[in-house]
């Protein structure tokens, strides 16, 4: 038995694979086409373990990824790989809408392929699940109801705008040709190997480097904020025990705004490595202009996957992010490397005498 996971040289997708092989054998395909924000430093434990085979390429090589179907023999796919920042969408799309829409569907279509020659009972336990995300359904309004897995599809950004065409692909593929595919929309993760270029990473590499701490607009835009582990468990459950063709919401229970967010995590770094000048973090902290059509609520309603599944979050906010502070603080080498850049020269470095 094998699973192929796509993009798992990403944040959650490695923080997946390193949760996976830790309590399990099932050796694991990694498909990635390491784009910036693929970083194998971040699995270097995982040199020389044989459970963990990576391959370079694109979800959108259909004959690559053929091959490694036909090679390997997966009893699952699941698809991380994305462009993943919506920042970065705004200003230039087009990678986007390659990745996450004609990436995915081509992804779909060779999976439908190899799935479609498995024999009876392959066929019935394989499954695709997609990781997507709760930007799909849009922006709420303060009062209103969190995102269940019924809300209308509203996304704003051409990074949730992908996402939504991705999900829609993936369900019209269950629904029209039977492929058993489970997809999990999931609110803002954090932790450990975090890209430095999303909210909170950057919030604490800034602030250790002295530099500004750049809050869009008011800073009252609300997020809820999932630990990256459990977001992992929450997969790992819905692969085992979801229903194929149903959408699971994955969240927190932690809506926060986003000035609040930053405000403790600089109430962490003041206490766990604080200023020799004896001032808080916090005076780094700058107001600059907001995101384009930037959304100002997501909230989800996750008690589906606590009903069916019995799936809930172990961290806390608070127990969470001081894990991820202190991570952060004791991996001084990885932060330098996504920093300079150096990351990009890990496979060369590591594996030239191999
Ligand atoms: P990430 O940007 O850290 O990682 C994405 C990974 O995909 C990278 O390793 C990259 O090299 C790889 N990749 C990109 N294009 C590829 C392609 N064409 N073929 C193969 N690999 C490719 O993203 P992440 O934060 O780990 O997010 C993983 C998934 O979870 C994404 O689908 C994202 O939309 C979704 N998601 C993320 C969050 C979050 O808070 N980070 C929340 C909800 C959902
Ligand atoms: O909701 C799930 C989504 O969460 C995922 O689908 C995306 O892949 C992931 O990147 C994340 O998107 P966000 O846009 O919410 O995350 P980001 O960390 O970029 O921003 C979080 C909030 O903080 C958002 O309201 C914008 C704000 N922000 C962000 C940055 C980088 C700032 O105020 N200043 C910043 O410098």
């Amino acid at each position: 038995m094998t699973i192929l996971i796509t993009g798992a040289a990403g944040f959650i997708g490695a923080n997946f694979v390193l949760d996976w092989l830790a309590c399990n054998d099932e050796p694991v395909i990694n498909l990635d086409k390491l784009t910036y924000a693929g970083n194998l430093e971040t699995l270097a434990s995982l040199q020389g373990d044989a459970r963990h085979i990576f391959v370079q390429g694109d979800i959108g090589d259909s004959a690559l990824v053929s091959r490694l179907l036909a090679e390997h023999r997966p009893r699952a796919v699941l698809n991380f790989a994305a462009e993943s920042h919506v920042d970065r969408s705004i200003l230039s799309p087009e990678d986007f809408i390659q990745t996450n829409i004609v990436g995915t569907f081509r992804l779909l279509e060779a999976v439908r392929a190899y799935w479609n020659e498995l024999e009876a009972e392959a066929r019935t336990a394989f499954r695709f699940l997609h990781v997507s995300t709760d930007e799909v359904y849009g922006s709420l309004g303060a009062a209103d109801p969190a995102f269940r897995e019924d809300h209308r599809y509203e996304p704003n950004s051409p990074y949730s705008a992908s996402k939504a065409a991705s999900d829609h692909l993936v369900r019209a593929c269950h629904h029209t040709y039977g492929l058993p595919v489970l997809t999990t929309n999931c609110s803002n993760n954090y932790g450990p190997y975090h890209f430095p270029e999303k909210l909170i990473p950057l919030m604490i590499v800034n602030a250790l480097a002295g530099k500004p701490l750049p809050v869009y607009g008011d800073g009252m835009q609300v997020r809820d904020w999932l630990y990256v582990k459990d977001h992992c468990s929450a997969i790992r459950r819905v692969l085992e025990s979801g229903r194929p063709g149903e959408v699971y919401n994955v969240g927190g229970w932690n809506e926060k705004p986003n000035i609040e967010i930053v405000n403790t995590v600089c109430a962490l770094l003041d206490e766990l490595r604080p200023k020799a000048d004896g001032t808080s973090y916090n005076t780094q902290i700058t107001t600059v202009k907001d995101r384009p059509g930037h959304d100002r609520r997501y909230a989800i309603d996750a008690s589906k996957i606590e009903r069916e599944l019995a799936w809930r979050p172990l961290e806390t906010f608070a127990s969470g992010i001081r894990k991820t502070v202190q991570w952060y603080l004791g991996n001084p080498e990885w932060v330098a490397h996504v920093q300079s850049g150096a990351y990009r020269d890990w496979v060369q470095t590591q594996y030239a005498s191999a």
